[in-house]
């Protein structure tokens, strides 16, 4: 069923990187070499958006981190889905962890901006992932369900093929503990099925979902091995050499 489904590497540079690091990286990965089934695309922060895109390869996707949910206006230290385009980046994460825990947007709003990326022809990595408490309490599935429900409330079924679904469990972060290749799965081939009940079996059976959190060049392989993880989100490991391998995961 995998097969279907071209498997799609992000990386989210987050609030890292210069311009000279980000020459180092266009550098690698024009060296790669990447494997050729795999979609990459690099999110830089947004000032480096425009460098970013003349730096990397064509065949390399570039994705904001954020964005608000109308062309223009009085919205001060926010850019639009609109200016993006603009720039020729093709892509927008929305709904990370951080823009929900530490800028405290909400299901709806990223249900909006959703909506509004895509009404524009930015495409859109949507994140999604429980808290440590939230998976304690036994309510993984109830979180991630109620965010994706946001979302398939703001856009139409043909619109899926424009969105990847990120899972990243808040509790694997940046903290060097990834889920393992069967905690991932499971929560990926649930909401799989969900979606085919909430949306449509083909949307379900077309939509990827990559997962994020602690990938690194050493766990990637073993995380691609499984049915359901269609690619990875990466933060920290994506800003160096290690990138490549994880690109290539799915490579013997
Ligand atoms: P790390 O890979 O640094 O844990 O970050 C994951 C992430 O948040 C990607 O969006």
């Amino acid at each position: 069923m995998s097969q279907q489904r071209k498997f799609f590497v992000g990386g989210n540079w987050k609030m890292n990187g210069s311009k000279q690091s980000i020459e180092g990286i266009a550098g690698f990965l024009k060296t790669g070499p990447l494997d050729p089934k795999t979609e990459v695309v690099v999110a830089p922060p947004t000032c480096y958006l425009e460098y970013t895109r003349k730096t990397v390869d064509a065949k390399v996707g570039v994705a904001a981190q954020n964005c608000y949910k109308v062309a223009s206006g009085a919205f001060t230290g926010d850019i639009s889905a609109n200016m993006i385009k603009d720039l020729d980046c093709e892509w927008v994460i929305l709904g990370h962890s951080e823009r929900r825990n530490v800028f405290g947007e909400s299901d709806q709003l990223i249900g909006e901006k959703t909506k509004y990326a895509l009404s524009q022809g930015v495409k859109v990595i949507a994140c999604i992932g429980e808290k440590l408490e939230e998976r304690e309490g036994g309510k993984t599935e109830e979180v991630v369900f109620r965010q994706t429900q946001a979302i398939i409330e703001n856009i139409s079924a043909d619109q899926w093929v424009s969105v990847v679904i990120a899972y990243e469990p808040v509790w694997a972060i940046g903290t060097g503990k990834t889920a393992t290749p069967e905690q991932a799965q499971e929560v990926h081939e649930k909401l799989r099925t969900w979606l085919a009940d909430k949306v449509s079996s083909e949307v379900a059976a077309a939509v990827r979902i990559i997962y994020g959190g602690s990938v690194n060049a050493s766990n990637c392989k073993e995380l691609a091995t499984k049915g359901d993880i269609d690619g990875f989100l990466v933060g920290g490991a994506s800003l160096k050499p290690d990138f490549v391998q994880i690109i290539n995961a799915r490579q013997n």
